[in-house]
């Protein structure tokens, strides 16, 4: 007798598809999401590569940059999500948004990786639509053509190409008659290098000393490269070979006036002519800038530009005990300190020696890139690995997981640790893991390459990345040096879709071809309406205490983070009994509403999570109780609420708060 057959839904068909062992999910996506992100690891859930490796620091760290990635989503409601550089608000970002333009090319980076491509889409949608005030330069057009190199999706990207030859265009002011680029080094996010210190005769160098940078220029001649292969995605091939033929001018002209034979090295030169400084004079040291090309791959593969590479190994030269240095020891003003914070006085960030994850990152890119395909014997895999390791290192501070701005080159800890400076996303890590350590390298046609950033000879065991979405398929890559960890059989393994598409027995560099399938759809369903940009405009909140506007603002401003050492939303006040207290959305106008997301903070401390909570709409001139379901309140995560359609011009959360505690509202999202 046969069983009745049962009609499955796709939705059913996909479901019983995860659950097949042919599938090899090796690693249990929900373990670790909740073991590394407690209450808050729905969020992380189905979104993020998982990741495991026999260096355990590199794991932790893997996951925390996740969470460091979630920390600045800035959600702008309408508008989409944007990464933010600094967790709070700083002076210097863009209004009302809160972007800075310097550090996007890591966060697209990062956020390529993802499965939900709703964050690095509506961030480019975000950027190339008025986001991108040129305060700093940048390579987004090239981030978003290696977006598209991991997930395939032409139109999220070829949509960009007339803005992105807008921007571009507008660096024309940079362009000098040599037919170089030159930069404020503050502009660059380099303030206090040997340019900018040595135009001002050693006295200062937060502004000026205007140079032709290694940084602009590559970044200029990737954006072309970026912008060539786009146009000749979508059929326009003038524009295509005419920025074909601009990269190549600018690299030629690159290569001629910016390598120093004497340093070995790329320079700057100076633009800047005052009575320190001549225009074209070259500057008078190595900068850890002078790798950045590699970044792109941008140098030929001529051993001349790779012997650059054995500067960052040298403990006289780039390499610090701690990490790699900015700038050489030999500097007359390496290391002198010229400013500090004012409202603290402790150091502020100079580019003149410390350790920067800015640059690390930078550099550990290009060098995967020479490592991966160019002919030359002055680096290794090995020096990689050390690189990265000491990087991972540095997200360390006193044993606790906390990245701060930048580090003493010679000793531990970090030198601008300032109240804004934690967990600070001005760097990239989990593009190191992906694209470098398990090696997947991204290809335009329809093949994989993974190239493991691991000798032979290393001590990694075993790793295994799964769950990478790729030209629309999954990705799993395995290295289990004796086979004894997974399994299953000894070495090098890489999985399309559960099927073993390529294999070596050591940590070799594999292709496999993997057809063209369509990535999956962004989600943009949901839209938060709770979201206030400008301070005293619609949506308004209000409180039963801690009423004061900076503190009521902060529990609709979009972002979302559980850190303590960097207190974000709403604290009310602590009250002797237990009190009713409420915080209230005034949207100012009949708003169409579902649902809401309440994100509560607690610790063991003072603050703790309210016994229970209602929500409220304003209902013909009274607040009423709003039927629908909540989940038990929760601390450091996500307490979700819904409900039947309703429209409201006010919502009010109300509830039962704890004697003696506080409660922080991390964020109270309504959509
Ligand atoms: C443009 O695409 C064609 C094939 O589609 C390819 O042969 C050519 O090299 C591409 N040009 C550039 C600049 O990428
Ligand atoms: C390289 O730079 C140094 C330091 O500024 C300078 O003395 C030297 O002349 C430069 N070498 C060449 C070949 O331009
Ligand atoms: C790599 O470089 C070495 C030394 O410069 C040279 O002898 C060799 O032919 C090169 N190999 C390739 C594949 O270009
Ligand atoms: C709430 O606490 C703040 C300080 O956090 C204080 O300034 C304010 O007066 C308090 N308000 C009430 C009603 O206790
Ligand atoms: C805070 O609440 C107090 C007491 O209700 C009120 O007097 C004050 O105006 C409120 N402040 C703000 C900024 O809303």
């Amino acid at each position: 007798m046969h069983p009745p057959r049962t009609i499955l839904t796709v939705g059913a068909c996909l479901a019983l598809a995860e659950a097949s062992p042919l599938l090899r999910r090796a690693l249990d996506p929900q373990a670790l999401a909740s073991e590394y992100f407690g209450n808050d690891s729905p969020w992380y859930q189905d979104r993020i590569p998982y990741f495991e490796c026999s260096d355990s620091e590199i794991q932790d760290v893997y996951y925390y940059r996740w969470k460091i990635f979630r920390a600045h989503q800035r959600d702008l409601g309408q508008r989409g999500y944007i990464s933010t550089e600094f967790l709070d608000d700083v002076g210097w970002q863009l209004e009302p948004w809160a972007s800075l333009n310097d550090a996007t090319g890591f966060h697209i980076g990062e956020g390529r990786w993802l499965r939900d491509r709703r964050f690095s889409d509506d961030y480019i949608n975000h950027m190339f639509n008025g986001g991108n005030d040129r305060h700093f330069t940048d390579y987004m057009a090239d981030s978003t053509w290696t977006r598209y190199l991991v997930d395939g999706d032409e139109s999220t990207m070829t949509r960009h190409l007339d803005a992105m030859i807008t921007l571009y265009d507008e660096w024309n002011d940079k362009l000098d008659k040599s037919g170089l680029y030159w930069i404020e080094p503050l502009a660059d996010a380099t303030e206090y290098t040997i340019s900018s210190i040595d135009a001002s005769g050693g006295q200062d160098g937060f502004g000026g000393g205007e140079a032709f940078r290694p940084s602009i220029n590559s970044y200029m001649w990737a954006n072309f490269r970026a912008i060539a292969n786009i146009a000749n995605l979508t059929g326009r091939s003038d524009v295509s070979s005419s920025y074909v033929d601009r990269a190549a001018e600018l690299k030629q002209l690159f290569q001629d006036n910016i390598w120093n034979d004497t340093l070995g090295h790329f320079i700057d030169r100076h633009y800047t002519s005052n009575e320190f400084v001549q225009y074209w004079e070259p500057i008078r040291g190595r900068e850890l800038v002078g790798l950045v090309p590699w970044m792109f791959s941008m140098p030929d593969d001529d051993p001349k530009y790779s012997s650059a590479w054995s500067h960052l190994l040298d403990s006289d030269k780039l390499s610090g005990s701690s990490g790699m240095r900015t700038v050489e020891p030999s500097y007359e003003y390496y290391m002198r300190q010229y400013r500090y914070d004012a409202a603290t006085g402790l150091r502020e960030c100079q580019w003149n020696g410390p350790v920067w994850p800015y640059q690390t990152t930078q550099a550990l890119l290009g060098l995967a890139n020479l490592l991966d395909t160019y002919n030359q014997t002055f680096i290794s895999k090995t020096d990689y690995l050390n690189e990265l390791r000491r990087y991972t290192k540095l997200h360390y501070n006193n044993g606790k997981l906390d990245l701060e701005e930048d580090y003493e080159p010679d000793k531990p800890g970090p030198i601008v640790g300032l109240p804004r400076s934690h967990h600070y996303f001005h760097s990239g890590y989990n593009d190191l893991i992906i694209s470098g350590l398990v090696g997947i390298r991204p290809q335009a046609d329809d093949t994989l390459v993974v190239n493991p950033m691991l000798p032979a000879d290393s001590d990694i065991s075993y790793f295994r990345l799964q769950d990478v979405a790729y030209h629309g398929h999954t990705l799993a890559v395995q290295w289990d040096a004796d086979g004894s960890h997974y399994g299953q059989g000894a070495g090098l393994k890489v999985y399309v879709d559960g099927d073993e598409a390529a294999s070596a027995a050591g940590l070799e560099r594999v292709t496999a071809s993997v057809s063209r399938a369509s990535a999956t759809t962004i989600d943009r369903s949901r839209i938060a309406k709770s979201v206030q940009l400008v301070r005293g405009q619609y949506p308004i909140g209000s409180a039963s205490t801690g009423n004061e506007t900076e503190n009521v603002h902060d529990a609709i401003d979009g972002r979302v983070w559980f850190f303590p050492e960097l207190p974000n939303g709403w604290n009310s006040n602590a009250t002797e009994e237990d009190s009713q207290q409420w915080y209230a959305i005034d949207f100012g106008a009949d708003t169409s509403l579902t649902s809401a997301e309440l994100a509560f903070f607690a610790d063991d401390g003072d603050f703790a999570l309210p016994k229970d909570y209602t929500v409220l709409s304003w209902d013909n001139g009274e607040w009423k109780k709003i039927v629908g379901e909540g989940d038990q309140p929760v601390a450091n995560g996500i307490t979700n609420v819904k409900w039947a359609d309703l429209s409201t011009s006010k919502l009010m959360l109300q509830f039962t708060q704890l004697a003696g505690k506080r409660t922080r509202l991390a964020e109270f999202k309504a959509f």
